[in-house]
């Protein structure tokens, strides 16, 4: 079984192009952020880069795709839009698991106006009844459970909660018998642990991480998936974690490797791969000998 992981496209407005209302909210930091810390130089090619990376994913053919959340940039529809006309390739396959990142939850009113729901919905199928979380069986060997850890959040605020009801039903999940000698990825948003190993700051990271690595562990998970931090990395069990834990990365940011991941399971284990993006050709291509590529170490 090979799946592809790719995660935090952020599909970003031209700033003239949103309407005074829509900032009137949570928008404005989000704004500063884009205009004065330089992010909007951050995501500059998202658009391009996306479609180079829908090609690749194309015609790399895999079993299944995983998108850990931040469509957007503001939650704006504009962005959301934009996303969609960038992903419809993927998107009626049947074979795409997504879920929404913070930024697409980024104000209450976007939450409402349902515009994510209602284009990206069909990512959100789930093999077993009542997500979240999702649950796709693929193959005869692996379970993929998604979760959703974002919300919306006060202006100082981008931290995810996966919460007590999720925790509850994600381990009751992971002792159905639907799920029996499978191998069980576990996906969500925000990131347990930084690539120090080290859990994240309060007001940026998860803050039910301890509890959700702990049901995770117990419930047989062997890999976590995420996104939100930026930066790829894989941290192997044993450092700060018990689960391995791989972070593709965001895979349009002009500051980081703009990489996406090939995760194949088999008999022996379970072993991760990498592909970058190289603007010289515009194209992605095989990253050999990635950090934290080759055979990935079981639970510890
Ligand atoms: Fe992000
Ligand atoms: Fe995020």
């Amino acid at each position: 079984m090979r799946i592809a992981h790719f995660s935090d496209i952020h599909i970003t407005a031209d700033s003239s192009a949103i309407p005074w209302r829509a900032m009137l909210s949570k928008r404005i930091v989000g704004w500063l952020n884009l205009q004065l810390l330089g992010r909007k130089g951050d995501f500059r090619e998202a658009a391009s880069i996306t479609s180079a990376l829908v090609a690749d994913l194309r015609e790399l053919q895999a079993d299944h795709i995983l998108f850990t959340g931040d469509l957007s940039g503001l939650a704006l529809d504009s962005e959301f839009e934009e996303a969609h006309r960038l992903l419809e390739p993927l998107l009626g396959s049947g074979r795409i698991t997504g879920l929404p990142g913070n930024h697409d939850l980024y104000v209450p009113a976007a939450a409402r106006a349902g515009t994510y729901d209602r284009l990206f919905g069909a990512w959100e199928k789930s093999d077993l009844a009542d997500p979240p979380p999702i649950v796709r069986l693929l193959g005869d060997d692996v379970a993929l459970i998604a979760l959703r850890d974002s919300r919306p959040n006060a202006f100082h605020d981008s931290s995810g909660l996966v919460g007590a009801d999720q925790l509850g039903r994600l381990e009751k999940t992971l002792s159905d018998p639907a799920l029996e000698g499978r191998r069980r990825l576990l996906a969500l948003h925000y990131g347990p642990r930084r690539c120090s190993g080290e859990p994240d700051r309060r007001l940026h990271g998860l803050r039910d991480a301890e509890a959700l690595l702990s049901i995770a562990h117990e419930g047989g998970i062997e890999l976590v998936l995420h996104g939100h931090l930026h930066n790829r990395f894989v941290l192997p069990a044993g450092d700060g974690t018990p689960i391995t834990i791989a972070n593709p990365g965001s895979a349009t940011h002009s500051r980081y490797e703009r990489a996406y991941h090939i995760i194949e399971t088999g008999a022996e284990g379970i072993e991760l791969s990498a592909r970058r993006y190289d603007p010289d050709a515009g194209a992605f291509a095989a990253w050999e000998d990635a950090p934290g590529s080759g055979a990935l170490p079981p639970p510890a």
